[in-house]
């Protein structure tokens, strides 16, 4: 059974005032990354979207022109915040757990899941249920914390000056971090068992992105100068082949 940090009423009411929500995808510094990894045209097309949150991207998608998106999330109260904007009868939620989730097969054009991997140990099953469920030449585009982020036992900033600038890389798994609220736990996996995980469900990746502020965006924003020197997120594209 997977934490469900998100149901906590303090950590909720922390992560509601993040831009990301204030502001929904605007407030996303990766979202133009993201997008950009999405085929251009979503017109018609069957979207599942896992960790779905509170719905920004299910919403866009419908903005877009699809004819469905299914939004699977496991919290109550993001899918409630979710639930409170104006209803489209082309998105449906549901409340599941990405790791003992069934997903429909041979159904969705495209499966996107921002920022929710990382919180899921059992990987190798949802690439698996994900690949099942898109029809052949279906997209896949996810992104999850960077290796290099959720390696670390603590993933701040290490001012000493003679701090090791990463640890406990090699070591795939679990991770308690203090982020918004103590004891959230969250997933590492390398970059090596993330590529080998999707070549191994039978995905063929396409694009790879690590995301950083550009030089203009560090100048807008003093909060953004710290992650300059780092990726904080990691976007990869990947698809199931056609069968010929
Ligand atoms: C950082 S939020 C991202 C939300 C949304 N994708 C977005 O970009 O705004 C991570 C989401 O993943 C969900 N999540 C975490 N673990 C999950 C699990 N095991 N099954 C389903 N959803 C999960 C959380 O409830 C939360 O809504």
């Amino acid at each position: 059974m997977a934490q469900n940090i998100y149901d906590h009423p303090e950590f909720f009411e922390e992560f509601m005032h993040l831009p990301s929500q204030t502001k929904g995808l605007n407030g996303a510094p990766e979202w133009p990354s993201f997008r950009s990894l999405l085929p251009s045209c979503l017109e018609n097309a069957m979207i599942l979207d896992l960790g779905c949150g509170a719905g920004w991207t299910c919403r866009w998608a419908a903005s877009q022109g699809a004819a469905k998106i299914l939004g699977i999330d496991i919290s109550y109260k993001m899918l409630k915040r979710a639930r409170d904007f104006p209803q489209d009868t082309r998105i449906t939620y549901q409340q599941a757990d990405l790791e003992v989730v069934e997903l429909a097969r041979d159904t969705f054009d495209i499966a996107l899941s921002s920022l929710a991997l990382h919180y899921v140990k059992d990987l190798p099953r949802i690439m698996q249920q994900v690949f099942a469920s898109l029809v052949e030449g279906g997209t896949f585009v996810f992104s999850i914390e960077h290796p290099i982020y959720t390696a670390p036992s603590n993933p701040d900033w290490n001012k000493k000056e003679d701090a090791q600038p990463l640890d406990d890389y090699l070591h795939d798994g679990a991770r308690t971090t203090n982020w918004l609220h103590d004891g959230v736990i969250k997933y590492h996996h390398t970059f090596a068992t993330l590529i080998n995980l999707l070549h191994a469900t039978g995905f063929v990746l396409e694009q790879v992105a690590e995301w950083g502020p550009s030089a203009e965006e560090v100048y807008t924003s003093k909060e953004l100068a710290n992650r300059r020197n780092r990726p904080r997120f990691l976007l990869m594209k990947a698809v199931k082949p056609q069968i010929m």
